[in-house]
């Protein structure tokens, strides 16, 4: 029996490695997508499409651009450049060069590709070429990827804004697929982790628009979780949400009360997904998540918060000891601590006893997944 188990595992292994090797949901998604009929949208109806693509970066770029995050199509600088270069304006192209070179040093470090002045002109270059030859065919010969957001209004471009931006100043017609959001979730945001989308190809969070699930993920209890905490935790606080994942406990936090919410996390693609949620759901910049090495990186004294989250992040770290500074250096009030599957309080002694709360309340007891209902993943609030 024990060997017929072991046979059994390994084949689960072999399986699940030849699954990650040839990434087969990302060949099932290409094959959903390639057989999703195109529909005509109108000049008129491109002009309207709305942004999707931010990130870390040019979500700044867009707030201080306009103070507004629903962007359209024809509020892109990508337009500006394609309309100034088709009226053979001069001094507009000017500007409008700029503020698309300006969006480009933005956007692209959150990437990690390099705004070297070279590459800059080169990406300029080859949009003027792709809008000099669109112009001369006078037809869009590209189908573009719309999504929709369940509860909202619009398609949003998830790939093409050139092309779109393109379409709207020339007044031509496109061919656009609309993908369902966890179609779209799934083969453009999706982080390549553990705790992104490799354990069942599902994301660790759930992904909330309007503390409504758009893609359910492995945990599905963000607003439960939420629900637990007393009022005055979350009130007008400030909160600093460490290893925030896809940003949903933060955007949560701000949803139910709170005024300002910092989200760290080390994943670089979750932090731009974490922000692109911020924005999509109207809580951008009071909500904003920053790329943070909780093991190596440190947080200026100076920088206090109210409320500290520190949702099942103990195990993920080298030592405790990082999180003991956050707590002496920038926690004012208390900290909500998950534990780990299957943890009591004693399996936490080092850090708590580092600090030395001087009251601590168990508040819930959560589910580990979706996976597994069993209640056992505890809830306290440590108060300082
Ligand atoms: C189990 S998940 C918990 C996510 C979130 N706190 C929650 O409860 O919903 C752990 C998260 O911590 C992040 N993480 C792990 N090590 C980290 C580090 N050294 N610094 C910052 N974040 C880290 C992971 O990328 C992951 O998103």
């Amino acid at each position: 029996m024990k060997q017929i188990t072991i046979k059994i595992l390994k084949l689960k292994l072999i399986l699940k490695q030849i699954n990650h090797m040839l990434n087969i949901s990302l060949v099932r998604n290409q094959s959903k997508i390639f057989l999703k009929k195109p529909k005509q949208f109108s000049s008129k109806d491109v002009g309207k499409f709305l942004f999707f693509q931010f990130n870390s970066g040019n979500a700044k770029y867009f707030f201080h651009l306009d103070n507004k995050m629903d962007i359209r199509i024809s509020d892109t600088p990508h337009y500006w450049v394609a309309k100034k270069s088709i009226l053979d304006d001069d001094k507009g192209i000017e500007d409008a060069k700029n503020k698309y070179v300006e969006y480009l040093k933005s956007s692209w470090p959150s990437y990690g590709l390099d705004p070297s002045q070279a590459k800059l002109d080169a990406k300029y270059q080859k949009y003027l070429e792709f809008i000099d030859v669109t112009a001369r065919a006078g037809k869009i010969s590209t189908t573009i990827l719309l999504t929709q957001i369940p509860g909202k209004q619009g398609y949003y471009v998830v790939d093409g804004n050139h092309t779109c931006s393109i379409a709207s100043a020339l007044d031509l017609p496109v061919q656009a697929k609309v993908l369902d959001f966890p179609l779209a979730f799934d083969q453009f945001m999706r982080v390549d982790e553990f705790y992104g989308m490799k354990n069942k190809n599902m994301p660790y969070q759930s992904i909330y628009i309007d503390k409504h699930i758009v893609r359910k993920g492995r945990r599905d209890d963000i607003y439960d979780r939420l629900d637990f905490l007393p009022d005055e935790i979350l009130n007008q606080k400030t909160i600093l949400d460490v290893g925030c994942n896809m940003g949903m406990n933060a955007i949560g936090a701000f949803k139910s009360g709170a005024r300002k919410v910092v989200g760290l996390e080390v994943s670089k693609r979750m932090v731009n997904f974490a922000t692109r949620f911020a924005v999509l759901d109207k809580c951008f910049p009071d909500v904003e998540f920053r790329q943070f090495d909780v093991d190596n990186d440190q947080l200026p004294n100076d920088e206090k918060y109210d409320v500290a989250f520190m949702l099942s992040i103990h195990h993920h770290l080298k030592n405790y000891h990082a999180l003991v500074e956050i707590v002496r250096n920038n926690v004012v009030k208390a900290v909500i601590f998950e534990g780990h599957p299957n943890t009591k309080l004693s399996d936490y002694t080092d850090f708590l006893d580092a600090v030395q709360f001087s009251k601590i309340e168990k508040i819930a007891d959560l589910s580990t997944s979706v996976f597994d209902r069993n209640f056992s993943r505890p809830l306290w609030i440590l108060y300082k």
